[in-house]
Order: C-alpha cells, then sequence, then structure tokens
C-alpha cells in the first residue's frame, strides 16, 4: 500500500546545503512513489522573533527553492503551514497528550533557551508538540528527517501511541527515515557543530542560493586538519570527514572511491572539487528558483492551491479526534 509521506522546513533562513544532503533530496526521491505532503513551517519560525516582512519575503522563496529541488507540484501537496489551521487545533489538543518532563528533554529546547535566553517562551517548549502535530494529522508513516530531528520523531511516535491507547487507532504510528550518509552535514567552519541556517558566522554554511564564487571561496575555507591526507576519519579528522560526506553525495561516489581519487593531492585540490561538486548540483536548483521568485502572481497560485489540498488532506483526522475526545 503506498504510504503517506510528511515533513517540514523552517522558514527562518534560506535553507542550506545541510538541509539538501539531509532532508530534500529525499523529499525529492520519495516524491516519485508515495503520497507527499511538505510544509513550509512558518508558525514553528515564530517560536524565535522574525522580522515580519522577511518572514514574508522568506516564506515564499523558501517555498521557491524546495519547489526547485524537483518536486512535481501537482503530484506533491506542498503548502504553508499557517494557511491550514487545522495545525494550531490539532496541536493544542495534542499538548494534553505531551508531558512536561519530556518536552522538557528535548535537546533542541535546551539549545534554543540557551541561544536566545531572553525569550525561553511556551511555543519554543511546545514546538515539538506543533510538529507532532504535522506529522499526525495527514496520516503520515514516514517522515523523512536529518539526525537532528530523531528526538522529536521519537516523542511524536510517543504521543501517537499514547493517544491510542486511550482512543483507539486514531493516528498513524510515524517512522523517520534519515539518511545513511550526510544525515549531520557538519559546519564548514566548526566542524563539530551541524550547518546551521540560522548561523551568524556565514562561513560556516553554504546557502543553496549562494553563487558559484562563494561556493567554492567557502569550500576552500573551510576547517581542516594539519595534516593533508583525504581520508575518512570522523573523529580524527571531522572537517576534512565532511568535506568527503559531502563531496561523495554531490557526485555519487562511494567514500572510499573519494579518498583513492584525491590521494597525495593535499587538501586544495581537495577543497576545490568539492565547491566545483555542490556547485554542480546547486546551481540548477538555484536557476530554477530564481525563475520561480520572478513571476510572483504564478507563485503565489500555486502557494494557494496547495493550501486547499493540504487542507482538505488534514480534514478527516482533525474530525475523527474531535469525535473520540468528545469535543
Ligand atoms: P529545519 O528547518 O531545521 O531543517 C529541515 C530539515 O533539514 C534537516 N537538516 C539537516 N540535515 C543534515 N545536516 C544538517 N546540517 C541539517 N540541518 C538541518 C533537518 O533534520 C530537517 O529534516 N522542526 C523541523 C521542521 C519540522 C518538521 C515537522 C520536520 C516541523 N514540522 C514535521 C519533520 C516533520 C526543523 O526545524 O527543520
Amino acid at each position: 500500500m503506498q504510504k503517506t509521506i510528511f515533513s517540514g522546513i523552517q522558514p527562518t533562513a534560506i535553507p542550506t546545503l545541510g538541509n539538501y544532503l539531509g532532508a530534500l533530496g529525499n523529499w525529492v526521491s520519495l516524491s516519485k512513489e508515495h503520497r507527499c505532503i511538505y510544509s513550509i513551517v512558518d508558525m514553528h519560525a515564530i517560536t524565535v522573533r522574525q522580522d515580519p516582512e522577511t518572514l514574508r519575503r522568506r516564506i515564499r522563496e523558501v517555498y521557491a527553492l524546495v519547489l526547485a529541488c524537483g518536486l512535481d507540484h501537482d503530484n506533491t501537496v506542498l503548502y504553508v503551514q499557517s494557511h491550514v489551521p487545522a495545525h494550531a487545533e490539532l496541536c493544542w489538543i495534542l499538548n494534553n497528550f505531551a508531558m512536561f518532563g519530556e518536552l522538557g528533554r528535548m535537546t533542541q529546547f535546551k539549545e534554543k533557551s540557551a541561544k536566545h535566553a531572553d525569550n525561553i517562551n511556551a511555543g519554543l517548549f511546545t514546538y515539538p508538540v506543533l510538529q507532532t502535530a504535522d506529522i499526525l494529522l495527514y496520516g503520515a508513516g514516514i517522515v523523512p528527517i536529518g539526525e537532528d530531528q530523531k528526538q522529536h520523531l521519537e516523542l511524536a511516535r510517543n504521543i501517537a501511541i499514547r493517544f491510542n491507547g486511550v482512543y483507539g487507532d486514531v493516528f498513524t504510528v510515524p517512522e523517520p527515515v534519515i539518511p545513511k550518509m550526510g544525515a549531520r552535514i557538519m559546519s564548514l567552519a566548526d566542524p563539530s557543530h551541524k550547518m546551521d541556517k540560522s548561523d551568524p558566522n556565514p562561513a560556516g554554511y553554504i546557502s543553496m542560493l549562494d553563487d558559484k564564487d562563494t561556493i567554492i571561496q567557502r569550500c576552500k575555507r573551510a576547517v581542516t586538519d594539519s595534516g593533508g591526507e583525504v581520508r575518512y576519519d570522523p573523529a580524527e579528522k571531522p572537517g576534512v570527514s565532511n568535506l568527503m560526506t559531502i563531496y561523495a553525495l554531490c557526485t555519487g561516489q562511494e567514500l572510499e572511491a573519494v579518498g583513492r581519487a584525491f590521494e597525495g593531492q593535499g587538501y586544495g585540490a581537495f577543497k576545490t572539487a568539492v565547491g566545483e561538486a555542490v556547485d554542480s548540483v546547486l546551481s540548477p536548483v538555484r536557476t530554477k528558483a530564481a525563475g520561480l521568485l520572478e513571476d510572483p502572481d504564478a507563485l503565489g497560485a500555486l502557494i494557494a492551491g496547495g493550501a486547499e489540498r493540504a487542507k482538505a488532506a488534514a480534514a478527516p483526522v482533525l474530525q475523527k479526534v474531535r469525535d473520540v475526545i468528545g469535543l
């Protein structure tokens, strides 16, 4: 039986190469064979203060970029989360099935609280419950994500199982799909941290809209060790190993083959080759996204169409939830 796939991305900044290799690439390949529903999760984005104009622009840019990765708009539901009020409604209901203790254990909550110590709001705390609502609303069985979202997925599964334990089989219990390679692309400036679109240091990431010169420069300046051997060893050589992963994914090669190809060449030639490979993957996406953004009316029509289809897809589960809990 065809499974429903759901995933989301926050429009807090232009997505990075990490988002692409860890998640968006998988979104596209899964969309060829399954019913896929993907969301630009703007309500998640407001758990951290956003400038309204910038947020409005980013939502459209991220929508265009995700589409430009190769999704077929006719066969995939791509929509903006805040256009479908059912998310907020189911989130409130599920808040009553999420425990204070388990939410307090979420790594992302702890990290974001440390980063935004002046604004540790309730939304930041219940963020994973909204994420659970996103997934359960569409009966999704599979959720393609990067490594950093694994804990949130476990929580979503626990909430679904807990709810089903009280009311019967209302929710599909979702499974994460995390790629074997590329699940955690690291920062180019500090390979002990993940590549993050909200990193204040732009040297750490490659944005999906960066031009070729910027991409090559970022790769050339990527932090590596003082040796010169292109060898995969994440513990001893995290910077080089990260670049090898990026190169392998962008060229479709195995890590061993990458090591062999650059044997004895030193880091300079390797880093330039990584930059070239990244650009060859991102440049068609960039061009396609620019085309979509050039015609705001046509893009607006796609976004509106996505919202209508998502609303229709969300309605049956929400109705069932209301029925079983007595609303
Ligand atoms: P977000 O916007 O941070 O990231 C979107 C997707 O990209 C993955 N990712 C990475 N993968 C590999 N290496 C990296 N450096 C890297 N950085 C990010 C993320 O794991 C994610 O899959 N809370 C989610 C958005 C969300 C969601 C959902 C996801 C909301 N509702 C429902 C799945 C299902 C987030 O902030 O993703």
